[in-house]
């Protein structure tokens, strides 16, 4: 069985919430490849919009709604509007996410409070509202982002002010240092072949083959033409690109924080 047929979204509706912002947008580019029909949703009217025409630029077909996923009222009507024109949905993705920019001791409350109704409550309005649709069919996906970006460059932050290290606690594994430049000296080698024990991608591959879904040559060729379109592509960012000019939009392709 093909990569594309395993993780087909034909006749999947995705309703991805936060989708003006930077992750949301190759999101949405990855669950189009796959076949899904995109829900779009953001509190920003504006950015909602200017992302629905570059989709639609690249022939990529989207339906949208504002909501503000902190208001249930909101979050139903974005809900019952899903289920007047598509009568399903199958996953939803929640990118919705802010953060605070001032140090804690000048956080009001009503700031703070803020913060836990957009990030907090609006992904359980979200899921729980979603879930009207995917319970009855005892089918759906519901995937919540979250992120350690803004605690770590808090503590960057702190150390550069001269207040101190802070002590951040990271539980995921990396298989090898954060970037290039990063010699990796920190770690040692069991530490680190524990950690490789834990590759999501092997346990996947190892279920995919003892459940029968690919054999390990259908697995191999799969590798292969991943790589391949990875050394393509860096053929391409190396020799081939130089007298394009792009979009903004694919300027950002693939980049790890786009905004
Ligand atoms: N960008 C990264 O590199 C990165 C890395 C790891 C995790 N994350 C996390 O992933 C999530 C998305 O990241 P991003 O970079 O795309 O963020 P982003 O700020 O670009 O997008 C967040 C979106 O949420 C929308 N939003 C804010 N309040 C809302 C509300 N009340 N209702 C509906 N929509 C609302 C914003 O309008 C915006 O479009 C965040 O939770 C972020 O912390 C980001």
């Amino acid at each position: 069985m093909s990569y594309e047929k395993l993780f087909d979204l034909t006749h999947k509706v995705a309703l991805v919430a936060g989708a003006a912002g930077g992750l949301a947008r190759e999101t949405c580019l990855g669950l189009n490849q796959f076949g899904a029909t995109l829900a779009l949703a953001d509190v920003d009217a504006k950015g909602l919009t200017r992302v629905c025409n570059e989709l639609g630029r690249k022939g990529i077909k989207t339906w949208s709604k504002v909501v503000d996923v902190s208001d249930g009222a909101s979050v139903e009507s974005l809900i019952n509007a899903l289920k007047r024109n598509f009568g399903r949905l199958d996953i939803l993705i929640n990118f919705v996410g802010v953060v605070w920019t001032n140090p804690i001791e000048k956080i009001s409350v009503a700031e703070f409070q803020k913060v836990i109704d957009i990030n907090l409550k609006g992904s359980f309005l979200l899921a729980q509202q979603s879930l009207r649709l995917m319970a009855p069919k005892r089918s759906g996906k519901i995937i919540l982002v979250g992120s350690v970006y803004e605690e770590a460059s808090k503590a960057i932050k702190r150390a550069r002010a001269g207040k101190g290290p802070t002590l951040l606690e990271c539980l995921i594994h990396r298989w090898t240092g954060h970037s290039m430049s990063d010699p990796d000296t920190y770690r040692t080698e069991k530490e680190k072949r524990e950690g490789e024990k834990k590759d999501p991608i092997l346990r996947f591959k190892k279920e995919l083959i003892s459940e029968g879904r690919m054999s390990e040559d259908e697995y191999m060729e799969m590798e292969q033409r991943v790589a391949k379109e990875i050394e393509e592509a860096i053929h391409f960012a190396e020799k081939e690109c130089t007298d394009i000019d792009p979009e903004p939009f694919d300027i950002l392709r693939g980049v790890y924080a786009a905004n």
